[in-house]
């Protein structure tokens, strides 16, 4: 009898010893031997710390107004419209008489961006294209006469089944893409080029 009790109340203290840790929040881990584990005394990103009073944001909003360095708004909003305006009124700000250099870094670019859909030609029949709803149409045939502002406007925002480049690719890399492309298209077709300009058409924010 007297070692029964022994052991009950070895079981209660036991038990008890398990549960006491929890009684407070469940999810405290107890005793901390290494609180440094637990709770980091380095700053953490995107938080809030006080230090001596002085409030600290580790991540800050660009100040209103500022253009990051090497960064170019781009004025044309992701609809029809603006595609149709980007192709009216949207030129190559890169230098022309290095052209050559251009069209050479934009072949490896889209060496490693774009033949896989649009093929090393692009006649539309890269190794991806056969898997899309639709392949991409060949540069030099029905896409022959498509002005650069349009290329450009494609490869920042897509078009169809083909993504965004915008966050692949930086701008002048995507201008340098839009130099092989006209490669790729060959002499436009004069016979059909309707392109004018509209110079009194306001650019608009584009959409977030
Ligand atoms: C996932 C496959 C895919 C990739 C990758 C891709 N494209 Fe396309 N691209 C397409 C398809 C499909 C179309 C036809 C879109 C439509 O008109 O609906 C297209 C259309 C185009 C057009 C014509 C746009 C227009 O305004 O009609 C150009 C120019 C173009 N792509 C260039 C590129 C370049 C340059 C790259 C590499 C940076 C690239 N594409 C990457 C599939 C792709």
């Amino acid at each position: 009898m007297k070692r029964n009790l022994i052991y009950v109340l070895l079981v209660i203290a036991a038990t008890s010893g398990f549960t006491n840790c929890g009684k407070k929040d469940p999810n405290s881990p107890g005793i901390e031997f290494m609180p440094d584990m637990y709770r980091s005394p380095s700053l953490e990103y995107y938080s809030v710390h006080t230090i001596d009073g002085d409030t600290l944001y580790n991540a800050k909003h660009p100040v209103k107004g500022t253009v990051a360095r090497g960064y170019m708004p781009y004025l044309y909003g992701d609809s029809t419209a603006e595609y149709e305006r980007a192709g009216l009124n949207l030129k190559n700000p890169l230098e022309m008489s290095k052209r050559s250099v251009y069209e050479a870094e934009g072949e490896v670019l889209y060496g490693k961006f774009c033949i896989h859909c649009h093929g090393a030609t692009g006649a539309g029949d890269g190794k991806v294209a056969a898997k899309l709803p639709g392949p991409p149409p060949a540069y030099n045939g029905p896409l022959k006469n498509l002005p650069e502002g349009k290329i450009f406007h494609t490869l920042t925002y897509g078009k169809g089944t083909m993504g965004s480049h915008a966050s692949q690719l930086t701008q002048e890399e995507r201008w340098k893409l839009v130099c092989y492309v006209q490669k790729l298209q060959g002499p436009k077709d004069s016979t059909k080029t309707t392109e004018k300009t509209i110079a009194e058409s306001k650019p608009s924010e584009p959409k977030k």
